[in-house]
């Protein structure tokens, strides 16, 4: 990990690019990749080395196979000149220096730009240019995972394999996929909440599914038993949802009929990671609209289908028409249950932790007593971390649409 950044200067002279690596002896190297042009702003110089990567993959894989842990620019923004630097978690460092006067500043942490008003578009072409020079970043402890079914094999998968392992049928067709975690005995939360199930692993992948959603589905009860807001993304992983056509973070829509939620908590944040995120939707049937409260209407965007219940057919439909068409629903038992007797999932991605907790809890789905859902799925894959967290993605089989590459 970089502790800090030095860059030296010239006052006029052109952009230059970095790329620093972590060898010992030496902490961080910097050696540099590109010199621009005068008139050239860091931001063009960005621009242009992201259009290289794109272009020829073969300068992005020669730069990882040189190991960059981070990538640099220095040179002028708005009158002051600058050095700032990324590493493969998106960490940003920051080296400001002033003509007259030896002001240095070195801060860490993903609000960097923010706190220092760097223009949002150079953070966000940096963060790009890490991803494709250096690569993904390392998994944190306890979270490598293996390929286990339909072949097993590679013991170490990157962020980009894994990827490719949940990739969708189609990157803009309908997909709804529900994404659970459950102990060995089927429960989906110990003490009301899914927190004591869940890994460093299970979150690894569940970042990675969310990398290509266009809206996470969630019922209210998850909202108010977990608290429930998005974390932070990377600046890496947002570049490549920019990459992809998406906005920074997903929309979100909860399933609710009493529209009993906290309106300061954080699903109703206005701002994540210094990303400006739109209101989440309520998705309310008409009885529940017809009482909302104002300061509801004023801090969400009420979504109407069905009467007394919410229609998920009519719900899903209607996402589906404003863009939403990759939907992940992150439960919880009660919508995830629903969906499934409405026939509206695609996919089930389910973590099993190797846990066996013999207490009375929810399972992943909930439903009334009776004829259970039809429909067979079948094992799209598995994959497995080295805590033993076991991944698996079942597919409906059956018509085209169905089918998942
Ligand atoms: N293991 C996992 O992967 C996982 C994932 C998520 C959640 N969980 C756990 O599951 C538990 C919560 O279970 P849950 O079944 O209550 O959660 P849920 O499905 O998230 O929420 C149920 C609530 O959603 C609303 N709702 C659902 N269907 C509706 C419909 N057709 N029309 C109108 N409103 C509808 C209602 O909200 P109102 O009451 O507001 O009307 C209902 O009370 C928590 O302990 C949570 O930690 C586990």
């Amino acid at each position: 990990m970089l502790e800090e950044l030095s860059v030296t200067w010239r006052w006029g002279g052109p952009p230059t690019l970095l790329t620093i690596s972590h060898r010992p002896p030496k902490p961080a190297v910097p050696a540099i990749l590109a010199s621009g042009v005068d008139g050239h702003t860091p931001l063009d110089l960005l621009a242009h080395w992201i259009d290289q990567c794109r272009r020829h993959r073969g300068i992005a894989n020669t730069q990882r196979d040189l190991g960059v842990d981070a990538v640099a620019v220095s040179g002028e923004i708005d009158g002051q000149h600058i050095g700032y630097a990324m590493d493969r978690n998106g960490r940003e460092y920051l080296v400001r220096g002033q003509r007259h006067g030896a002001e240095r500043r070195c801060t860490s942490g993903t609000d960097a730009a923010a706190r220092t008003r760097l223009p949002g578009l150079l953070t966000e072409r940096l963060a790009e240019l890490v991803w494709r020079l250096a690569g993904p970043p390392p998994p944190a402890a306890g979270s490598r995972i293996r390929d286990m079914w339909p072949t097993a094999g590679l013991i170490d998968l990157d962020e980009d394999e894994l990827h490719e392992r949940y990739a969708l049928p189609s990157p803009t067709g309908d997909h709804v996929r529900l994404v659970t975690v459950s102990s060995i005995d089927g429960l989906a939360a110990v003490n009301g909440a899914s927190t004591a199930l869940t890994s460093s692993g299970d979150q690894r992948v569940y970042r990675l599914v969310k990398r290509d959603a266009d809206l996470l589905l969630l019922g209210a009860g998850t909202i108010r038993a977990e608290q429930y807001g998005q974390t932070a993304l990377s600046a890496p992983e947002i570049a490549r949802r920019r990459a992809n056509g998406l906005p920074p973070y997903p929309a979100v829509a909860v399933v609710t009929r009493s529209l009993d939620l906290d309106l300061s908590g954080p699903l109703f944040q206005r701002s994540i990671g210094g990303h400006r995120q739109s209101r989440p939707i309520l998705i309310v049937p008409a009885a529940a609209a017809a009482k909302s409260r104002a300061a509801v209407a004023e801090a969400a965007e009420l979504l109407v289908a069905g009467d007394q219940d919410v229609d998920l057919n009519q719900a899903v439909q209607m996402l589906r028409q404003r863009g939403h068409r990759r939907i992940v629903c992150e439960g919880g038992p009660s919508l995830a249950g629903q969906l499934a007797r409405a026939d509206l999932l695609d996919e089930v991605c389910v973590t099993i932790t190797p846990q066996l907790l013999a207490v009375a809890g929810p399972r992943i789905t909930a439903g009334p007593a009776g004829l259970p859902a039809g429909g067979q799925w079948q094992l799209h894959r598995s994959l497995l971390d080295e805590q033993g967290n076991l991944f698996l993605r079942y597919t409906r089989p059956g018509p085209s649409d169905r089918q998942v590459g």
